[in-house]
C-alpha cells in the first residue's frame, strides 16, 4: 500500500514512473512537474500502457503539491539536465534552488517521507534536500551509485561478452570524474575479474566508467534517462518490498572511511525505513586515497552550494 510520488516528469522522472509501474509493486504514482499539463500526459501515458502490458499500479500527473500528500516515497528528478560541455557542477546554481523549494513543497503535505534525489550534481543536490527538509539522514539519500556500477558492468559484459547478470561489483565517491569503481571488488560469477581481463583492458574499462555519464551526453545532446530512471526505481522497490539489498547510495557521513558530514556514494543497505546499514569496506591504500580525492571534490562543490546561500 505505497504512494510514491516523482517530481520532475522530464527523461528520467517520467522513466522512474513507467519502470516503477512495470513493477506493479506500489498502488499510486504520483508525477508531478512545474511545465503546464506535461506531468499529466506522461502520466497519462504510463497509465494506458497498463492494460497492453499488465499492471495495477494507478499513475497521475499533476503540477498541484497537495496531490503529494502522505506520500512513502519521493524521488526528486526535477532540474535541468547536461548539455554538451557542461559538467555536473555546472547545474548548481540553478538545480540547488529547485531541489530546495521541491524539498519545501513536498513537506508540506507530507510529514516523514523517504526523499531520494536524481538531480545533479548529485551529492551536493542531496546535501542541499537533507539540510532543507530536517530529516533523518537515513531517509535522505541519492541515486548514482547503481547506474554508475551498471555502466561499469554493462562495459565488462560486452568486453567479456558474457551476461550482465553474472557480474558484480562495488563503486564508490562522488557521482563525477573522481568517482572509485573498485576492480577488487568485481567479480564474473563469483570469479575474480581480474583473472578474466588483462589489466590494461578493464582499466581503459575503468576510465570509461568514469567518464560515463559524458560519453552519453556526446551522444545524445542530454543525458541520460532510461539506466538513470530504471536505478531510481529499484531503489524504490527495495525499499517498498524492505528487501534489505546492498547498493552504492549517496548517503550521509559520519566518519565511515575516515569522512565527515558530508553525502557521498558507499555501499548500503536499503530497507523500509530507508538506510538501515551503512557498508565499510577494508579499502587499501589506493582505493582509499582514491575515495578521499573524490570526498575532496565533492566537498569543493558543496563549498560553492554553501556560498550560495539558498538553503
Ligand atoms: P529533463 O529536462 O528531461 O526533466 C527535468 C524536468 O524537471 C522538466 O520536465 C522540468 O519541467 C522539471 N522541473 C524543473 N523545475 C521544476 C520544479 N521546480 N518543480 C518541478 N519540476 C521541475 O531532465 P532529465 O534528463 O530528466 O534530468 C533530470 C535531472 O536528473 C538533471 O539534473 C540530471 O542532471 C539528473 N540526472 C542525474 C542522474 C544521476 O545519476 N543522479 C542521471 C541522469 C540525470
Ligand atoms: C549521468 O550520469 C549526467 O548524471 C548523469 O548520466
Amino acid at each position: 500500500m505505497s504512494k510514491v510520488t516523482v517530481v520532475g516528469a522530464g527523461n528520467v522522472g517520467a522513466t522512474v514512473a513507467n519502470v516503477l509501474a512495470h513493477k506493479d509493486i506500489v498502488n499510486e504514482v504520483v508525477l508531478l512537474d512545474i511545465k503546464g499539463d506535461f506531468a499529466k500526459g506522461k502520466a497519462l501515458d504510463t497509465w494506458q500502457q497498463a492494460p497492453i502490458d499488465y499492471y495495477s499500479t494507478r499513475v497521475t500527473g499533476t503540477e498541484d503539491y497537495a496531490d503529494t500528500a502522505n506520500s512513502d516515497i519521493v524521488v526528486i528528478t526535477a532540474g535541468i539536465p547536461r548539455k554538451p560541455g557542461m559538467s555536473r557542477d555546472d547545474l548548481i546554481s540553478t538545480n540547488a534552488g529547485i531541489v530546495a523549494s521541491v524539498t519545501k513543497s513536498i513537506l508540506e503535505h507530507t510529514e516523514n517521507p523517504i526523499i531520494i534525489i536524481v538531480s545533479n550534481p548529485l551529492d551536493v543536490m542531496t546535501y542541499a534536500s537533507y539540510k532543507v527538509s530536517g530529516l533523518d539522514s537515513s531517509r535522505v539519500f541519492g541515486m548514482a551509485g547503481i547506474l554508475d556500477t551498471a555502466r561499469y558492468r554493462a562495459f565488462l559484459a560486452t568486453e567479456l561478452n558474457v551476461s550482465p547478470k553474472d557480474i558484480q561489483a562495488v563503486l564508490m565517491g562522488g557521482h563525477g570524474d573522481t568517482m572509485v569503481p573498485l576492480p577488487r571488488y568485481t567479480t564474473v560469477a563469483g570469479i575474480p575479474v581480474t583473472e578474466m581481463i588483462e589489466d590494461d583492458v578493464l582499466d581503459g574499462i575503468v576510465q570509461r566508467t568514469k567518464k560515463g555519464g559524458g560519453e552519453l551526453v556526446k551522444l545524445m545532446g542530454t543525458s541520460a534517462w532510461y539506466a538513470p530512471g530504471a536505478a531510481a526505481a529499484q531503489m524504490v522497490e527495495s525499499i517498498v518490498r524492505d528487501e534489505k539489498r546492498i547498493f552504492p547510495c549517496c548517503v550521509w557521513l559520519t566518519g565511515q572511511y575516515g569522512i565527515n558530514d558530508m553525502y557521498l556514494g558507499v555501499p548500503v543497505q536499503l530497507g523500509k525505513d530507508g538506510i538501515s546499514k551503512i557498508i565499510e569496506l577494508q579499502l587499501d591504500e589506493e582505493e582509499m586515497a582514491s575515495l578521499h580525492n573524490s570526498a575532496g571534490h565533492v566537498k569543493e562543490v558543496m563549498e560553492v552550494f554553501e556560498g550560495m546561500n539558498v538553503v
